[in-house]
């Protein structure tokens, strides 16, 4: 058996952490060991006791003064608006038809598709983010290109190809039979494939006929394992649009609730301007709301309540992501820190380890996914990310007066990026140090 053994300060959750004191929230190792064979981790705890249980010649990487918390996850993002990302001065459906829809229409091209594929997940792990929650263009070969990248790293992602077939340029539209044609041969290609799960991807009520909307219903009823991805609730002028396009509807949540798209697995991007009613149906189905703190603010969409959805009687489960490229960031710490900024706007705190718990095993379990990905927990896939509270002269200046782990953790999500990802590992291998900067 091909062992390695990790050694650092590490890091995973238990729980949610109440407060900043909530030390039963996680388990902190200041010397720990990780004893990682086969893409799994084998053992945690105490480096010397972990050292001990190892094999003969194991090969042990020292990242000591360095954290080692489990892989961030991000619960949403579009793989082909990488050339779409800080695209200046309109709100969400001039921005989407003026950038975007042409944008996604290149990705008609193969070679294109693949190109940005490989661009992307680099970027992904360079961040510290070992899964994600793609979408894919209208394009079947776009989702080809994601998951074929995405199985020869061997990465656990989430990804889908959009199904739109009306309110968009004929480039970037499918038909209802169509986008349920090619939903099906990638569900039966990838899904399962090594770690690779297909997300049924209506890109939202807009761009969707009813037809459409039934078809991926029909998707949900022949595959209630998967989950689905859409958008809910980002924009006034979206809100108002959808209600004409479905004048029976009481409002936006219903026309999803209708066509029978919510549910443990169901991804809702956004959720900002949702009533009281809404919030309701969605907590009741269990679905997920995702919080995109870069992109509502660069889209000027609004201010995500998640401290009231969080407390209500009946609490939301939450998710956070970057939502690139309406969001203007790849990295998970800079959308922490955003997040904290809107949080803060409306009223409220979030504490540093609530949101570390919050983009490893927090979104870990929005995806029903806690038992692989998110901690690191003996059993589960070995991916990782090292990180470096020193990493710029800032950051190291500030350390100086640092005196807890909390506070550690909020320097490295208010002043922290890709330079404080010092490694990760995906199942268990080194994959940010093996990747060519100049190979764009
Ligand atoms: N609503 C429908 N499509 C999109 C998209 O690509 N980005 C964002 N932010 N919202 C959307
Ligand atoms: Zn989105």
């Amino acid at each position: 058996m091909n062992q390695t053994l990790i050694r650092g300060r590490i890091l995973t959750f238990l729980r949610w952490p109440d407060s900043r004191a909530d030390r039963d929230a996680y388990r902190y190792e200041e010397d720990g060991g990780l004893l990682i064979a086969d893409g799994k981790i084998v053992a945690a705890g105490p480096y010397a006791a972990i050292a001990a249980k190892a094999g003969e010649g194991v090969e042990t990487i020292d990242h000591r003064p360095n954290l080692v918390l489990p892989g961030f996850v991000d619960c949403h993002v579009h793989m082909p608006q990488m050339q779409v990302i800080a695209s200046y001065g309109t709100e969400l459906l001039d921005w989407l038809n003026t950038y975007t829809f042409p944008e996604e229409s290149k990705f008609r091209n193969a070679q294109h598709g693949r190109r940005i594929a490989r661009l992307f997940l680099d970027e992904m792990l360079r961040q510290g983010t070992t899964t994600v929650v793609a979408y894919c263009s209208v394009h079947k070969e776009s989702a080809e290109a994601f998951f074929a990248e995405s199985h020869d790293r061997d990465m656990l992602n989430i990804a889908g190809k959009v199904m739109m077939d009306r309110n968009a340029p004929e480039a970037v539209l499918d038909t209802p039979q169509s986008g349920y044609d090619d939903s099906k041969a990638l569900i039966a290609e990838w899904h399962g494939r090594g770690r690779q799960h297909y997300a049924i991807t209506p890109r939202f009520a807009i761009t969707s006929t009813p037809e459409q909307m039934e078809m991926a219903g029909a998707l949900m009823r022949e595959h209630p394992d998967l989950h689905m991805q859409t958008h809910l609730s980002e924009n006034h002028a979206e809100i108002a649009f959808t209600q004409e396009l479905y004048p029976w509807s009481r409002d936006y949540t219903e026309i999803y609730e209708h066509y029978g798209l919510l549910g443990r697995k169901s991804l809702f991007g956004h959720c900002i301007h949702l009533s009281e009613r809404e919030v309701d149906t969605l907590s009741d189905s269990g679905s997920v709301a995702v919080f995109c703190p870069t992109s509502n603010l660069f889209l000027g969409s609004g201010l995500f309540d998640y401290q009231r959805y969080r407390r209500r009687e009946k609490p939301l489960r939450i998710a956070v992501a970057t939502d690139v490229g309406g969001g203007t960031n790849y990295s998970m710490l800079r959308t922490m820190d955003e997040g904290y900024k809107v949080i803060a706007l409306n009223g409220e705190k979030l504490n540093p380890l609530a949101a570390f718990w919050q983009i490893t095993r927090g979104n870990a379990e929005a995806l029903s996914l806690a038992d692989r990905i998110g901690t690191l927990e003996p059993g589960t896939d070995a991916d990782i990310a090292v990180l470096d509270s020193r990493a710029t002269p800032v950051m190291r200046l500030r350390m100086e007066t640092v005196e807890s782990l909390a506070e550690e953790l909020f320097l490295l999500q208010t002043l922290g990026d890709d330079r404080a990802i010092r490694e990760v590992y995906v199942a268990g291998k080194p994959a940010k140090s093996v990747i060519s900067s100049a190979d764009v």
